[in-house]
């Protein structure tokens, strides 16, 4: 048991946008100290030193950091193919664990995370956001006071306009071979030949992201599932394709159309998700519009 004088002595692993946002939060945090640092990419690994010190431990290989006692919970905000192999060493070595969503890259390393945590029992939390925002709450508040009634379907969207927004990341001047741990970012994805642009675009590949759905669509239904108390659908169908980006493997419109059951919380209900890159709109737009008997709620990032 610890002493709750100590500090929590923390790790990121993946200190790229979403790691370094997390771990910023996290060290706002009374008592939480960030004291090691992985990633793959040298300029990364330097900007943590620069923020939150010389003394900070950094290292190309994330196991550097499983070995050592001293941490008690890692962040894990790599690429989706790293999430489930990463979180059960880090959970065997009896860390607590943040995982970034989605969870894991294929359904099926689901099951040995769960273990994991199981046979470990420390935390493992992902960071579907939306399962915890003031908004979500507040709206599963008035959906459980019967503000729109019977509810009969959802409508969820995601619509880009911008470059960033399709997933076309600035690839730093200085990546190379040299600079960037190419075996080390590809880990169990297929062998190939250095390419910058999948190294630091990797959600344009499914051999690293989930495309739309894992990446997208999940925050749509952890809205949909906060409010709801759904468990999922049982019925999905969904398309897409490469409308106007033309340099991956992941559609950039895609469309789903879900049935969901009847529940001891809610009635049975229809969805329909939407993302959209290339959208021809001035801004993005995001939004969960919950469809009911009595009335219509609309959640978005921050209002309902
Ligand atoms: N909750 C949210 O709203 C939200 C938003 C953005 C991203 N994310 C999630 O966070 C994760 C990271 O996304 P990002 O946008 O920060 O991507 P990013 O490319 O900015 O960062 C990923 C970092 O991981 C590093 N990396 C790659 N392989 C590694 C390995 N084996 N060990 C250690 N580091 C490794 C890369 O060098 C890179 O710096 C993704 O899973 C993504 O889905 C969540």
């Amino acid at each position: 048991m610890k002493s709750p004088n100590e500090n929590i002595q923390i790790a990121l692993i993946g200190a790229g946008g979403m790691g370094q946002g997390d771990a910023h939060l996290a060290t706002s945090l009374p008592g939480v100290k960030l004291v090691a640092a992985c990633d793959c990419y040298d300029g990364r690994l330097q900007h943590m030193k620069e923020v939150y010190g010389p003394e900070t431990f950094i290292t190309r290989d994330y196991r550097e950091i499983v070995r050592r006692r001293d941490i008690d919970a890692v962040i894990i905000a790599t690429p989706d193919h790293w999430h489930a192999p990463i979180s059960i060493d880090c959970l065997n070595s009896d860390k607590h664990v943040y995982c970034e969503k989605p969870m894991v890259h294929n359904v099926s390393e689901g099951h040995d995370v769960i273990a994991a945590q199981a046979k470990a029992g420390n935390v493992f939390q992902v960071g579907s956001q939306y399962r915890s925002s003031a908004t979500y709450l507040k709206a599963r508040d008035l959906y459980q006071a019967n503000a729109i009634g019977k509810l009969n379907s959802v409508e969820a969207w995601l619509d880009r306009n911008t470059a960033i927004g399709a997933w076309e990341y600035s690839i730093p001047t200085d990546a190379s071979l040299s600079t960037c741990d190419w075996p080390q970012f590809l880990g169990n994805a297929p062998k190939r030949e250095w390419d910058a642009a999948r190294f630091f675009r990797w959600r344009n590949f499914r051999d690293y992201g989930t495309g739309v759905a894992g990446d997208l669509f999940v925050h749509l239904l952890t809205g949909l599932h906060t409010v709801t108390g759904s468990k999922g659908p049982n019925r999905i169908y969904a398309t897409g394709g490469m409308r106007y980006w033309k340099d991956r493997d992941v559609p950039d419109v895609m469309l789903a159309v879900l049935d969901y059951p009847e529940t001891p919380e809610h009635s049975a209900f229809n969805v329909l998700l939407r993302v959209n890159f290339k959208s021809g709109l001035p801004q993005e737009s995001f939004g969960v519009k919950f469809i009911g008997s009595d009335g219509v709620m609309t959640t978005g990032y921050t209002g309902v």
